[in-house]
């Protein structure tokens, strides 16, 4: 296999990271292809802890080349905060190139986000405040400076230009004080000195390694349910995290892409607002954060949580032509005697399969429910497909059946090893 995706099947924080650092082992390049910091990659290996935002997962290796693509956002100022972080933690082992052609998200970015939500009141999207959607706004306007402008000798001129543009909009529209543009600079200019250097045509860097039969490994961020376009919008992230992504998002094309991996949870998470019709405002819902430890990376925020939905899994392994699948956080199920599973929507009295994510229609869904047998053991020490229990071989050929794609890896805890690979 020379190039394989990483997808999240749901909406983020399926332990994409742990998966992506799992296989890194046998890549050349970790490559992120759409989003920023917004996503929140938790890598655990050995007694040390990591999080990445915007590094690719894969820089945690030896050897291993990460870069940062053509369809990524980029803010240099945490770029440089995490390389710092990562580098005190000892983790930063690999190397990391950055295209030219990913757009920058710069300080006035995270203040429109913050201004956007505060205007939209109770229809907030609770974004990760991250910047990521005015960015990519800039871009589709095209108006966004871009990393290889932090090659030219007026970027900062240019950033504090666009700096007064965006000032013109937060007084003039939504009545905030005007940020001072050389005040911005001062804090961006030594991580565009500092990143200048990363700064690389990433497109020739993967068509080489293409040619040359490296192997590739790319890591999507959010999910396939948070998509601008294939998600539940507006409750969704401003890029493509399906596997289409991956393609507009870095120069590979379809021919070259050889396998691409859904990673699911056993269950279903989800971090800011919109419909989550199998969510579980209830105790089983508490129940299931805290065993999952289901909060957030990046904010600190408190996942909703609730039950499988295989006609949404179903949906993502379509859009995204997933050749397997991981299933993470199995471990969380272990003590329950029974774990219902969503198998169909009821929307006004009409049951369906296919799920319609039009907001309005997501919004009077039923989930239809049928209880598989918990299998009421310790999954945690397990590392083999075979010695599994019974009943938890019978909820993964369930999901396999419904789906129409074979699980192929079951993450059983948190740490890199807690893997059952099967084959
Ligand atoms: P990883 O890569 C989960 C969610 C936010 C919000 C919506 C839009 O860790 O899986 P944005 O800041 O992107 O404009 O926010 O998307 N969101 C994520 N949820 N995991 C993520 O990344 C996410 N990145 C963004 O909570 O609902
Ligand atoms: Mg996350």
């Amino acid at each position: 296999m020379t190039v394989t995706a990483i997808i999240g099947a749901q909406w983020g924080d399926e332990g994409k990271g742990k998966l992506t650092h799992l296989l890194s082992a046998d890549h050349d390049i970790v490559l992120r292809y759409q989003g920023g910091a917004n996503a929140g990659h938790t890598i655990k290996d050995g007694d040390k802890t990591y999080r990445c935002r915007l590094v690719p997962s894969g820089v945690l290796r030896e050897g291993v080349r990460g870069l940062l693509c053509d369809g990524v956002v980029v803010n240099p100022v945490s770029l440089a905060e995490e390389l710092a972080e990562l580098r005190t933690a000892g983790g930063l082992r690999g190397s990391l190139q950055i295209s030219r052609h990913a757009h920058l998200v710069l300080p006035y970015h995270g203040l429109q986000d913050a201004f956007f939500e505060q205007a939209k009141g109770g229809g907030a999207l609770g974004t990760t405040l991250r910047g990521i959607g005015p960015a990519y706004a800039d871009k589709y306007f095209r108006v966004g400076l871009r990393a290889g402008d932090m090659l030219r000798p007026d970027f900062g001129e240019r950033m504090k230009q666009a700096a007064r543009r965006k000032n013109v909009l937060f007084s003039g529209y939504y009545g905030q004080a005007e940020e001072d543009p050389d005040a911005m600079w001062e804090k961006v200019q030594p991580a565009v000195e500092q990143l200048a250097p990363l700064v690389a045509d990433t497109l020739a860097l993967v068509r080489t390694a293409i040619r040359q039969r490296e192997r590739i490994l790319c890591e999507g961020a959010q999910g396939t349910l948070l998509d601008i376009d294939y998600g539940t919008y507006p409750y969704v992230t401003s890029s493509h995290p399906v596997s289409g992504g991956a393609f507009t998002g870095t120069g590979i094309n379809w021919r070259d892409m050889n396998s691409v991996i859904g990673v699911a949870k056993a269950y279903c998470t989800r971090v800011g607002a919109g419909p989550f019709p199998t969510e579980l405002p209830d105790e089983i819902g508490d129940m299931l954060r805290e065993r999952g430890g289901e909060f957030g990376t990046v904010t600190g925020r408190s996942r909703r949580c609730g039950w499988l939905d295989l006609p949404l899994l179903r949906y993502s392994a379509e859009l995204n032509g997933f050749t397997e699948l991981a299933l993470t956080k199995v471990d969380v199920l272990d003590e329950l005697d029974e774990i219902p599973v969503c198998v169909a929507w009821e929307i006004n009295g009409q049951k369906t399969e296919w799920p319609d994510l039009d907001i309005e229609a997501l919004e009077q869904a039923r989930p239809v429910y049928k209880r598989l047998p918990g299998w009421q053991a310790n999954t945690c020490g397990h590392r083999g497909m075979a010695d599994l229990p019974q009943r938890l071989k019978d909820y993964v050929r369930f999901i396999e059946d419904f789906v129409g794609v074979p699980v192929r890896m079951i993450s059983v805890g948190a740490e890199t090893g807690a893997t059952v690979v099967g084959a």
